[in-house]
């Protein structure tokens, strides 16, 4: 099949390399020239493990194209994916303004080029209840019938980090449409997850938006659970991860997104929760679940500032060494991560940041500003640091040297939101060690 895909970010580029991985041609369009000239070089603009090697794979199997001239390429296609981010309005509701720019784009070029079936419009960024409809509204409103262009919902639910084999292996495959012609494309399109008996959830455009938002906010419910209760778990003397693991061996409860950390963060769980609530309000319906999870991931990124300026009192000047500034480990996406709100909340205070992270620092800069001191190393981030704060679970901090780590700090103490280092090694190592949600 032919394919464009309207945006080339982590879900367009991944979703594009993929299906071009199945066999299909696909076109990756995008309005940045910068990123389509980077990805035409074979360059991928994201930081995503595997990545490139399907980029280049597929450009040279000559099945995969990265381009500006989304005419030329909706005109070929048979199936077109929109990939648009979907940004938080000021009011939390989701700012729909590129998802109906790429729609409208679409059916000036299906108006002057007709063809015999329909082309599918497959909403693949992730859009509230409705939105599809009003794709539908909008096309026929431009003389685009049902004969002409199918709208189907398609979400995503790829993690950063992990996106291509979540693209290439996913649990479920959620398809919203209102005709059986659209659910047989789909399928055709998937013929690999078809083959390999993957669950395809068939239901309205209305469920499968819905679906995408549920599934976003139940996984930051859980999160915040486990933040909250590790909370109450370091009042009472208990570890939050052998409760954790006691709950999840319940199929019921299941083990996943069960682990403490800093407070969520990254491009969706934050956006998303707001943009549900916002829908919720809409309908006169109060979320007051995500209203608790917003506060509880608040006073987590607070909680963490405050476990850091407890154990600064008393030093003059101090130094915090930052070991990942990412919102998650193999990512390079800043997207509201903790680090956002907990450094500035530290300098505020009157510390001074020396941080390290693989991938992130690029992208952290304008962020954060000058008053980090970004290195190449944890050991040089931690020359004469006071206090060594964990926030992303990078592999490599899982091991570091803890003796090589002490020698190079000022007061050797750490607060790690993310259990990565040995509490009894720590200590045998002579640090002051704290753990989020220990005894
Ligand atoms: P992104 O910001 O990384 O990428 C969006 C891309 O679309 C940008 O490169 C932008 O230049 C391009 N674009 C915007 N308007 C365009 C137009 N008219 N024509 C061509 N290109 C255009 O966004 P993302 O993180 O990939 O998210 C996209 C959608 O997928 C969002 O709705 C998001 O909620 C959802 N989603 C994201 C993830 C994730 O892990 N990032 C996972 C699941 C779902
Ligand atoms: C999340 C979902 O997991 C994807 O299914 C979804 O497609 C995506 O959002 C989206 O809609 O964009 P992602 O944000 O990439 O994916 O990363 P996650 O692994 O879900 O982590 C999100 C945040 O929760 C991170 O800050 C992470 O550190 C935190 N987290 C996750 C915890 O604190 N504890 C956990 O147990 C799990």
């Amino acid at each position: 099949m032919r394919i464009t895909v309207i945006g080339a970010g982590y879900v367009g580029l991944v979703t594009g390399v993929c299906l071009a991985d199945f066999g299909h041609s696909v076109d990756v369009i995008d309005i940045d020239a910068s990123r389509i000239e980077r990805l035409k070089a074979g360059h991928s603009p994201i930081f995503e493990p595997g990545i490139e090697r399907l980029i280049t794979h597929n450009l040279e199997s000559g099945r995969l194209a990265f381009s500006m001239d989304l005419e030329s390429s909706v005109h070929a296609a048979s199936v077109v994916f929109i990939a648009v981010s979907t940004p938080s309005s000021d009011t939390g509701e989701a700012d729909l303004r590129y998802l109906f720019t790429a729609v409208d784009q679409v059916a000036a070029i299906l108006s002057q080029h007709p063809s015999e079936t329909p082309t599918i419009l497959v909403v693949k960024s992730t859009v509230p209840v409705g939105t599809c409809t009003s794709v539908r509204t909008r096309l026929l409103n431009a003389g685009i019938g049902e004969d002409r262009c199918i709208v189907v919902s398609n979400p995503e639910f790829l993690r950063e980090g992990n996106a291509i084999g979540d693209c290439l292996n996913p649990e479920r495959v959620v398809i919203g449409a209102e005709s059986a012609v659209a659910f047989d494309r789909m399928k055709s399109l998937y013929h690999p997850y078809v083959a390999r008996e993957i669950p395809f959830v068939e239901v309205s455009l209305a469920a499968a938006e819905h679906i995408k938002y549920a599934s976003n906010a139940f996984l930051a419910v859980k999160i915040s659970f486990i933040n909250e209760l590790a909370l109450l778990c370091e009042k009472t003397h208990t570890d939050v991860l052998e409760v954790a693991r006691g709950m999840g061996l319940d199929a019921r409860i299941g083990p996943g997104f069960l682990m403490p950390g800093p407070g969520f963060g990254g491009s969706c769980f934050p956006k998303d929760i707001r943009a549900l609530e916002a829908v919720g309000q809409k309908n006169g319906v109060e979320l007051k679940l995500l209203g608790a999870v917003d506060l509880i991931n608040k006073r987590q990124k607070r909680h963490v500032v405050n476990q850091v300026l407890t154990r600064l009192s008393g030093i003059s000047a101090p130094i915090v060494a930052v070991l990942g500034l990412a919102f998650k480990a193999n990512t390079d996406d800043m997207r509201d991560a903790p680090a956002l709100d907990i450094l500035p909340a530290l300098i505020a205070n009157g510390a001074m940041i020396q941080a390290y992270d693989l991938v992130a620092a690029d992208n952290a800069r304008p962020l954060l500003g000058e008053h980090v001191r970004y290195c190449s190393s944890a050991m040089a981030a931690a020359a004469d640091a006071d206090v060594l704060l964990i926030l992303t679970e990078w592999n490599e901090f899982y091991d570091i040297d803890l003796m090589a780590l002490k020698s190079q700090m000022r007061t050797p103490t750490i607060v790690d939101t993310r259990r990565v280092i040995d509490p009894k090694s720590a200590t045998r190592a002579g640090f002051n060690y704290y753990g989020i949600g220990r005894a």
